[in-house]
């Protein structure tokens, strides 16, 4: 009899895919090879998001996580979420229960163009696609374009979500390294002549020119009208993902690369995730009538279409009138953690240290001394109840190993000042560390001194005024 609270799987039989994950970790060597021959060989390259790793012990309350790229959802009137919701129930019940079209209703692809209109873009409504998330359109772009080998271009560090979706479609991904003014340009040509003279032609150059995820960094508008200039004259598309144009904090805003090229060699892609909702899972795809039709197909193959029921609530919420309302909500709210994050980072981490000064999105990129890797330093810092995403996640290449990315949308000021310290406090650590290793002492070790035992009384201090709290329920898909 199969013993109450013990497994009754026969030794050799592969587990229950229903089984509890903590079950299903413990896959035998023998079913590792039993299903080993049965994967497609593009299963080799592929490669798991580190959000997803996080994801498990973010999700522990106790935890600071500075990691994921949450938006700040609980800002959106419940309210409004109830009455829209209910509108859709009473009035189009049948409809948001029903399938789409793959295309995305017409309605939808309205709203999309008064956001896109914001920014000055103004995409005929044929060449959209309404996608389940902006994710799902960079890999319905790479699944059209890409063959297992050809090059594609992207920042260095790129967006970590885009990483594995290049690697399991097994792209040759190359990156041009950033500046304060985005994508060096210069690097990006030398490049192409590279990859010319080879004979190789990338499929296309992926960039997010505004407020980047990961370096929070913003192409600049000449090099903007260069990469747009480049694009023509080698006839290359570009791939624009601009998921965070309008969370500017301040300043101008920059044409988007769609504007300036018209639409003809810039594939641009779009979210509701940072301006409404992830959890809706909308985002869109503008691409050129050929391309357009492949992706069409591809979307077909993939999930038929996107959720109607979500495209509802968007119609439902753009008929409202509120969302330029609510975007400036939320660029306010972002501005003071942004504030606090710089803040924090200028108080508690080593003057050895860089990052940048995003002037809006959702991220801060640090850069540690070269001794140091975030990925050991990540279960430290996980000790100490806090993460961040290593920056190893947003290269195909491993670089990016003393660089961290640090979210600031998904945290309250208290929780980032204090993630903060906590992170500072183990970077202090390992520089404390490689100087007595070194035999470095000096003034800068006993700053690494002095600086532990100031992060000790602030500890102590912190404990007592400042219960840290956590919200309910919070998950971290978040890329
Ligand atoms: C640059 C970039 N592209 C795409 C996405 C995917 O977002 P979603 O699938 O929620 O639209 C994200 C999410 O963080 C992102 O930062």
């Amino acid at each position: 009899m199969a013993g109450q609270g013990q497994s009754s799987r026969e030794p050799g039989r592969p587990e229950d895919a229903t089984a509890p994950p903590h079950r299903r970790a413990h896959t035998s060597a023998r079913d590792l090879e039993r299903y080993a021959g049965l994967f497609a060989a593009r299963t080799q390259v592929m490669r798991s998001s580190a959000m997803r790793d996080l994801m498990a012990i973010t999700a522990r309350p106790e935890v600071i996580s500075l990691a994921g790229g949450l938006p700040d959802t609980s800002s959106f009137p419940p309210e409004s979420f109830a009455a829209q919701m209910t509108r859709i129930a009473q009035e189009s019940s049948a409809q948001a229960l029903q399938y789409g079209p793959t295309e995305g209703f017409e309605r939808t692809k309205e709203c999309i163009r008064e956001l896109m209109a914001a920014e000055d873009m103004h995409p005929d409504p044929d060449d959209i696609i309404v996608t389940t998330g902006g994710q799902q359109a960079i890999d319905l772009v790479t699944k059209t374009l890409v063959d297992p080998g050809d090059p594609v271009i992207c920042e260095g560090p790129t967006y970590p979500g885009a990483v594995p979706v290049f690697s399991s479609y097994q792209a040759d991904t190359h990156q041009v390294e950033m500046d304060a003014e985005g994508m060096r340009i210069d690097e990006l040509e030398a490049l192409l002549d590279r990859l010319e003279a080879e004979g190789r032609r990338p499929k296309f150059i992926y960039s997010v020119p505004s407020f980047q995820n990961p370096a929070g960094v913003t192409l600049s508008a000449k090099r903007r009208r260069r990469l747009v200039e480049i694009a023509r004259e080698r006839e290359l598309l570009v791939i624009e993902d601009n998921p965070y144009g309008l969370l500017r904090f301040g300043g101008d805003p920059l044409p988007p690369l769609y504007q300036l090229d018209g639409g003809d060699y810039v594939v641009y892609i779009g979210t509701f995730s940072k301006v409404l909702s992830p959890g809706i899972r909308l985002g869109w795809c503008v691409a050129p009538p050929p391309v357009m039709e492949k992706i069409v197909l591809g979307k077909q193959a993939a999930d038929l279409c996107t959720s109607t029921l979500t495209q509802y609530f968007v119609i439902e919420y753009f008929a409202e009138g509120s969302w330029r309302e609510y975007i400036e909500d939320l660029v306010g709210i972002y501005r003071s953690r942004r504030d606090a994050m710089l803040d924090a980072l200028e108080r508690h981490f080593p003057e050895q240290a860089q990052w940048t000064q995003p002037e809006g999105g959702l991220f801060v990129w640090a850069t540690l001394p070269d001794y140091i890797d975030t990925g050991d330093l990540l279960a430290k810092a996980l000790r100490e109840d806090v993460a961040f995403v290593p920056g190893a996640a947003a290269y195909a290449d491993g670089r990016g190993s003393s660089s961290m990315r640090l979210n600031y949308s998904g945290s309250d000021e208290d929780e980032i000042r204090e993630g903060i310290r906590r992170i500072g406090k183990v970077v202090w650590e390992q520089v404390a560390l490689y100087e007595t290793i070194t035999g470095e002492h000096g003034a800068i070790s006993s700053r690494a001194e002095e600086a532990l035992a100031e992060m000790d009384t602030a500890e102590l201090e912190q404990a007592e005024v400042l219960p840290l709290r956590r919200r309910e329920g919070r998950g971290e898909a978040g890329r």
